[in-house]
């Protein structure tokens, strides 16, 4: 099918297997500019695997994953960083031991700085993105904290907003919500949508009240392929899907 507009990510096609094991298979679809999409389907469907794949992080046996005019397949996990495309894995990897603002701090792009992190200055630039950022996370009343003393739902947040402080055009997150309570969930979908204002957003997530708050569309995966994709109620309603995941 010729596609009559240009959209921010284009996946066609993609095939990773491991061991003879296909566990994405010929999967494509495509994300829109400014778009949040979620990606469900059971466990071990593979929807891990295609953050994975794009992100660099496993290497796509077939297919590909073009971002604006970069072939990601054909790029590394740093490389495709600087094209403009943030991960949030599962468990966050933030600096426990350091401040909040710290953390959010040594997240800042270096630019052409000659200078090491260790010896990077504090200037007007660095502290206005880390107070717009900590703003954005509901993190701004505890920049001096110390990040492992935050709650679970904060540290998300807090990796969430190191990935934001690099203005990613694509950002994607794994199960953001696991562990948050009823309060963080409905604070998380406030701030991903706040977050998709200029940006592309991809989450993978099992919580349906969650998705139908944030999705503009949802994309079903079932055994590594392409079961679904639409409006949360069209996904909804979709025997396949009931079927093999709702239903449950
Ligand atoms: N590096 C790997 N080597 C071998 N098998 C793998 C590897 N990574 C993933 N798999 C397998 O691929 C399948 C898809 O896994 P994946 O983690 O992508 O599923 P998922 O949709 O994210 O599931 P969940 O909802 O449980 O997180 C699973 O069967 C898994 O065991
Ligand atoms: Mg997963």
């Amino acid at each position: 099918m010729p596609m009559a507009k240009d959209f921010l990510l284009n996946v066609e096609g993609l095939t990773v297997s491991f061991d003879g094991f296909k566990a994405v298979n010929d999967f494509s679809f495509y994300v829109d500019e400014g778009e949040i999409r979620v990606l469900i389907g059971p466990n071990g469907a593979g929807k891990t695997t295609v953050l994975d794949l794009i992100c660099g992080k496993t290497k796509a046996t077939s297919g590909s994953i073009r971002f604006r005019r970069d072939e990601l397949t054909k790029m590394s996990e740093h490389e495709i960083v600087n094209a403009g495309v943030g991960r949030k894995f599962q468990n966050p990897s933030i600096y426990e031991d350091l401040t909040v603002f710290e953390n959010l701090e040594i997240s800042f792009p270096r630019g052409h700085s000659v200078f090491g992190a260790l010896t990077f200055k504090r200037d007007a630039e660095v502290v206005d993105a880390v107070q717009q950022t900590a703003e954005m996370i509901f993190l701004a009343d505890s920049l001096d904290k110390t990040a492992g003393l935050l709650s679970h739902g904060q540290k998300q947040w807090l990796e969430i907003g190191m990935l934001l402080i690099q203005d990613p055009d694509l950002l994607m997150l794994d199960e953001p919500v696991a562990g948050m309570s009823v309060s963080e969930r409905k604070k998380t979908a406030e701030l991903l949508t706040r977050i998709a204002d200029g940006r592309s957003v991809l989450v993978v997530e099992h919580d349906m009240q969650f998705v139908a708050d944030i999705a503009d569309r949802v994309t079903v995966m079932h055994q590594g392929k392409m079961l679904s994709e639409g409006s949360m109620e069209k996904v909804q309603n979709d025997p396949k899907v009931i079927e093999v995941y709702l239903g449950h």
